[in-house]
């Protein structure tokens, strides 16, 4: 996820970028630059590191010009660097790109056959190169990025200048956002609005497949075959504050509104249905190596180690590895047995997580190989490790982990169908048939966001007990727990999250009419047996809140405040199950007025043991 930003007019347009990148830094921070024309060539300017570094760059080098555009990164394809930074250039035409060029290994082999010489790791030059061999062909800029275009896989917002038609900027989109602004001769384009708000409030939201052409006098839009479309111009009437969440109340709101995107993004050029086949990231395990392995053991802490739980179930089913699973600030206190046949994998958003680094530290001393999942591009846990899955969430702000958490889950779900897969453990059939269910969960999300007004009911109900009780089973259980440390961090709610049928060996002692009971009761394999650990409780006068799966009409019988999830392949449950949780902390919390985004005594990332 990186911000873009551009301006066409008739003022300085380095004061406009600029501060359109402050609003987008949310989207990505690791590097910056412009690219603005002076009237007789484009001048570009690139900084790694926070947007302050390339405002110090500008003070040195003022990009003077009325034309121009910029960009904020969150690198997936290349590490963080100035050289990787956009815009890109080739020949006349400059490029900055928000998005994920699937296939541009290939592109990148063909081109480089061509002659065409590349400065850059990122997946983003390959389309300025595209474009310039369309201008090298005859083409006019708009029929050359149409032409690129049409050989680009992936997603992509993208937003083009070129010294041979200096007075337009060419724009296009798919499957990442791009929104145009309307102002006095002059147009803007950003991946957001709160980046133009300051300038103008007339925007077109584009869709995908559309691609746009900005001068100060006017803007076109057309479809990628170029038959011209209308857009309706909007009115938006933001304050500041809801701009820079996107419309939503907190960052946490919109990171959860955001999860379908991240996980398509997770997804995206990692499967192949035709083959039933996962790749991983430019690596491969060898069958030998599994074939080998003692076990997997698996470090995180907190919510990175809820999805380890999950992890676990799915990687001993499918693959049948045997794994373990570690709190890493335990692991490193207890002098684990570790080996060279033992495959540690660490999970962590933010990469810099103390305890997770030191737990890897250990594994790496004893001779494992260290596989990490993570969310943040070269941060430190990555760079320890022999293997790195990114997972795509993008920059998550909300200090309570939640789009991080599900684009985990879809990582380690790949993970173990690409085990399974090596290991003979899974025929193609069977995978690509679990693959399928898999890409459909974007789309049942929307759908279990479209049940927020129902948890908000439920929400307020309740947003005044003092305890709350999660109970799951199976591969649900890990998804109680979630729920709890949502629910606890955000609202100082105390909650438990238990394993259903462990409730008769302790913890139903405490259930009275006071205690509400968060009871996870999907259509799966142990359906009745979690259904009648929830009856327990009913019975003890417990008051319940059911998460069930659509058209339970047994469970919307007996209990009043149900949330449901679309069916679902039952070992893809969690996926789903945590949506609601999510919710249902989020509107808990709110109802008593916490610092949802920044909760007390609590840090985003917890570099410190
Ligand atoms: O960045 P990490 O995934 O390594 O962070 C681990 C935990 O600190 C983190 O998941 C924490 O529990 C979150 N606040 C939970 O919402």
């Amino acid at each position: 996820m990186c911000g873009i930003v551009g301006y066409v007019g008739q003022e300085e347009c380095t004061p406009i970028l600029i501060d359109g990148l402050k609003h987008l830094e949310y989207r990505g921070y690791d590097s910056a630059g412009l690219a603005v024309y002076n009237g007789t060539q484009i001048d570009i300017l690139r900084a790694e590191g926070k947007l302050t570094n390339l405002e110090a760059a500008l003070s040195e080098r003022p990009l003077p010009g009325s034309l121009g555009i910029g960009h904020t990164r969150w690198a997936t394809h290349g590490a963080p660097s100035e050289q990787n930074a956009h815009p890109h250039k080739a020949g006349p035409v400059v490029v900055v790109h928000n998005g994920i060029i699937e296939n541009h290994l290939t592109l990148r082999q063909e081109l480089t056959a061509e002659g065409r010489r590349f400065q850059s790791e990122t997946d983003t030059e390959i389309i300025s190169h595209l474009i310039h061999r369309e201008l090298d062909r005859g083409a006019d800029l708009t029929t050359a990025v149409r032409g690129a275009l049409s050989s680009v896989e992936g997603s992509y917002a993208i937003a083009v200048v070129s010294e041979t038609e200096p007075d337009k900027i060419v724009v296009a989109r798919h499957m990442s956002p791009l929104v145009l602004g309307l102002g006095e001769q002059a147009g803007f384009v950003a991946s957001d609005v709160p980046a133009i708000l300051n300038h103008t409030r007339n925007m077109i939201f584009l869709d995908d497949g559309d691609l746009a052409v900005l001068t100060g006098a006017d803007v076109q839009v057309m479809r990628l075959d170029g038959s011209l479309v209308e857009r309706p111009v909007k009115r938006i009437d933001w304050s500041p504050a809801m701009a820079e969440k996107g419309g939503y109340k907190h960052f946490m709101l919109k990171e959860i509104h955001e999860q379908p995107r991240a996980i398509a993004d997770t997804l995206r050029g990692r499967i192949s249905l035709e083959r039933g086949e996962v790749s991983l990231d430019g690596f491969e395990l060898e069958k030998d190596y599994l074939d080998g392995l003692e076990r997997i053991v698996i470090v995180a802490c907190g919510t990175s180690w809820h999805a380890a739980l999950v992890g676990k179930f799915w990687i001993e089913r499918q693959a049948r590895i045997a794994v373990e699973i570690d709190l890493a600030s335990e692991f490193r206190y207890r002098n684990p047995i570790i080996n060279e046949r033992v495959l540690v994998v660490a999970i962590s958003q933010s990469g810099e997580t103390a305890d997770t680094l030191a737990a890897m530290q250990i594994a790496k001393e004893n001779g494992a190989r260290i596989l990490s999942i993570c969310n943040v591009v070269e941060s430190s846990i990555p760079r320890m490790s022999d293997y790195v899955i990114y997972t795509h969430a993008g920059p998550e702000v909300g200090v309570a982990s939640t789009k991080a958490f599900v684009t985990q889950l879809a990582v380690l779900y790949l993970f173990a169908i690409y085990c399974a897969r090596v290991r003979e453990q899974l025929d193609s059939r069977k995978a690509a048939h679990k693959l399928l269910e898999l890409i459909r969960i974007p789309a049942l999300i929307e759908d279990i966001l479209k049940n927020e007004e129902q948890v908000k009911i439920i929400a307020e109900r309740y947003h005044q007990v003092s305890d709350f009780l999660y109970i799951g089973r199976w591969i649900n259980y890990p998804i109680a727990l979630e729920g709890a440390l949502k629910l606890k961090e955000i609202s100082y709610i105390h909650a438990e999250g238990y394993p259903a049928g462990e409730m008769k060996h302790g913890p139903i002692a405490l259930i009275d009419e006071k205690l509400p009971v968060v009871a996870i009761v999907t259509r799966n394999r142990i359906h009745d047996k979690i259904l009648s650990n929830m009856e327990e409780a009913q019975a003890r006068r417990a008051t319940i809140i059911a998460l069930a799966s659509e058209g339970d009409e047994e469970i919307q019988n007996r209990v009043r405040d149900v949330v449901t999830i679309p069916l679902v392949e039952e070992e893809l449950e969690p996926l789903l199950t945590v949506i609601p949780l999510q919710l249902l902390a989020y509107y808990v919390a709110d109802f008593k007025g916490t610092d949802i985004d920044q909760p007390r005594n609590l840090a985003k990332s917890v570099t410190v043991e």
